[in-house]
């Protein structure tokens, strides 16, 4: 994408091929930092919002939008020059945007406000957006993280480009968008670019829809997770094209013995037609940070390409928390080295406060068709020795591409199967009389009966489990 073109509008059509000399001009705006820090508790929306919001379609697709309460039309609509801004890319509009809000926060809770930016390129630092607030974005408009330096733009990319691979920019990093203590929050129709650390941080907020977004950062840069929901509730995620150095999208929950003292869990969050690519990195993400627990997350039509990893769940001993009821169901990856994973001992805590004794419990955990073609490993699933990984169930996943002798690597792990290839460990082949369930079929015992009955009733009990997830 070149510089002068409307990357909040095309970026969608544009991206979907990897940048080649696109790629430095990433790297320019990935000094960018332009951090938004929302620590309002009421409503605002982060976005181009039509007064009619219009977001669910009757006979659509399934969306989990409506989580998002569209409010009135906002009483004061303002433009970004009223407040002196000037979108030439060169000045910096740091103060007019702190004006602004300061004008805005006046009317919240009185009929709100809307901060118009016309199009051109706004350079900023950060600045606190306020409640009952819309940041609308013109068609064409550009914002700019300029806080670091004006000097990417004036053409010292190169300077830049090496400081960040060799990392001497720690000190850049924020999250590009941080909504904490935040209800009702609606990001959509934008495009987000090279944050230096995590895109979008829903930490402590509820009722977070981010749809129809274009988030993309350099495909090596560390830690630029598209979008991490954080000991968040009804979290909506749909409609996203990502390509990162890290998650697509993360689940999280705070990180071991703070995580497990807040113990503030992810839940109910949704990930929907989400597509993209992160070569050192997993499609979605659950953990690691998951101290506070995570539960009741559905992942669908979901498509990876080109990464390290599909499915992730990480975990430690030290974390503490759980991981239960997740469903992940039509899911298509291609190029992806290990389509499926789940991990234990990430090895990273906080300081030496952590407590071994403190196991996570990951529990319920459902995959289902799922195509993997030109894959380079089977499934990875190790749990934690005395905390194993329970109620794993696959179903109709078919993994290709893999060389005949590659096996699937199962450690502290159970559950069931069903049409998976290629053929699961043994530790997901559970046999229906070692449950401790109830299935009718099986009442009676299995013992005396011949061998092909024995293998019709597992398969069937498997099928029940399978089914019943
Ligand atoms: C997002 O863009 C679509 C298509 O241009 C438009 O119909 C929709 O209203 C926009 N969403 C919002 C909240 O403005
Ligand atoms: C934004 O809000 C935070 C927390 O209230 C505060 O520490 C910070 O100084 C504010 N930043 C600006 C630019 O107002
Ligand atoms: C990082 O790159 C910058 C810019 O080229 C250079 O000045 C600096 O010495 C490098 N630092 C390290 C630790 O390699
Ligand atoms: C998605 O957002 C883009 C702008 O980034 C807009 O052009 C497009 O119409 C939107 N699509 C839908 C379905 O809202
Ligand atoms: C999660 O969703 C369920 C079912 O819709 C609902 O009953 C529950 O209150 C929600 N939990 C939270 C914490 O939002
Ligand atoms: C499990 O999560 C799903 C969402 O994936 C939710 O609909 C369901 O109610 C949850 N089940 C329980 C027992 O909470
Ligand atoms: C198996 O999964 C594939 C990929 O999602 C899907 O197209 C197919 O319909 C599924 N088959 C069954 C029997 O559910």
């Amino acid at each position: 994408m070149m510089e002068g073109e409307n990357p909040l509008a095309n970026a969608i059509r544009a991206t979907f091929t990897r940048p080649s000399w696109g790629f430095l001009l990433l790297i320019f705006t990935g000094l960018a930092v332009l951090s938004i820090h929302i620590t309002r508790n009421t409503i605002f929306q982060l976005g181009p919002i039509s007064s009619q919001a219009g977001l669910e379609r009757p006979r659509g697709p399934p969306s989990c939008s409506g989580l998002f309460e569209a409010p009135p039309p906002r009483k004061v609509v303002k433009s970004i020059s009223e407040f002196g801004g000037v979108g030439d890319g060169r000045t910096s509009n740091t103060a007019a945007f702190r004006r602004a809000m300061e004008y805005m926060e006046k009317f919240r809770g009185t009929g709100g406000t809307q901060l118009n930016v016309p199009k051109g390129r706004w350079l900023t630092g950060s600045f606190n957006l306020t409640s009952d607030f819309t940041l609308f974005l013109e068609d064409g408009a550009v914002i700019l993280g300029s806080q670091v330096i004006m000097a990417t733009i004036d053409g010292q990319g190169k300077m830049w480009w090496d400081l960040w691979w060799n990392k001497t920019l720690e000190y850049t990093r924020g999250h590009l968008v941080e909504l904490i203590n935040s209800h009702n929050i609606l990001i959509t129709n934008l495009t987000f670019r090279n944050s230096p650390f995590w895109t979008i941080h829903p930490v402590y907020s509820s009722n977070v829809v981010i749809k129809n977004m274009t988030i993309l950062a350099p495909l090596h840069a560390p830690n630029t997770d598209g979008i991490d929901p954080d000991s968040s509730t009804d979290v909506c995620i749909e409609d996203c094209y990502i390509e990162s150095g890290d998650d697509l999208v993360a689940v999280k929950s705070g990180w071991d013995h703070y995580g497990i003292r807040m113990a503030r869990p992810s839940v109910n969050i949704t990930v929907r037609r989400v597509s993209g690519t992160t070569p050192t990195c997993s499609g979605i993400g659950i953990g690691s940070e998951m101290s506070g627990g995570i539960r009741n997350v559905l992942v669908e039509n979901l498509y990876v390409r080109d990464s390290a990893a599909g499915v992730r769940i990480k975990t430690d001993k030290g974390r503490g928390g759980y991981i239960t009821n997740i469903t992940m169901r039509n899911i298509m990856m291609e190029r992806v080295k290990v389509p499926i994973r789940f991990s234990r001992g990430a090895d990273d805590h906080p300081d030496e406060q952590w407590d071994s004794k403190a196991l996570p419990k990951v529990k319920g955990i459902s995959i289902s068709n799922v195509i993997s073609v030109d894959s380079r490993k089977a499934p990875l699933l190790q749990g934690i020795d005395g905390a194993p990984f329970e109620d794993i169930c696959m179903k109709n996943v078919s993994i290709s591409g893999l060389s005949p002798s590659v096996k699937w690597n199962c450690e502290f792990v159970s559950g069931f199967s069903d049409g998976v290839s290629p053929v699961p460990c043994f530790e997901l082949q559970k046999m229906a009389h070692h449950l401790g369930v109830h299935i009718p079929e099986l009442q009676w015992s299995l013992k005396f009966r011949p061998y092909s009955m024995v293998v019709k009733y597992m398969e069937k009990s498997i099928q029940f489990l399978c089914r019943h997830r």
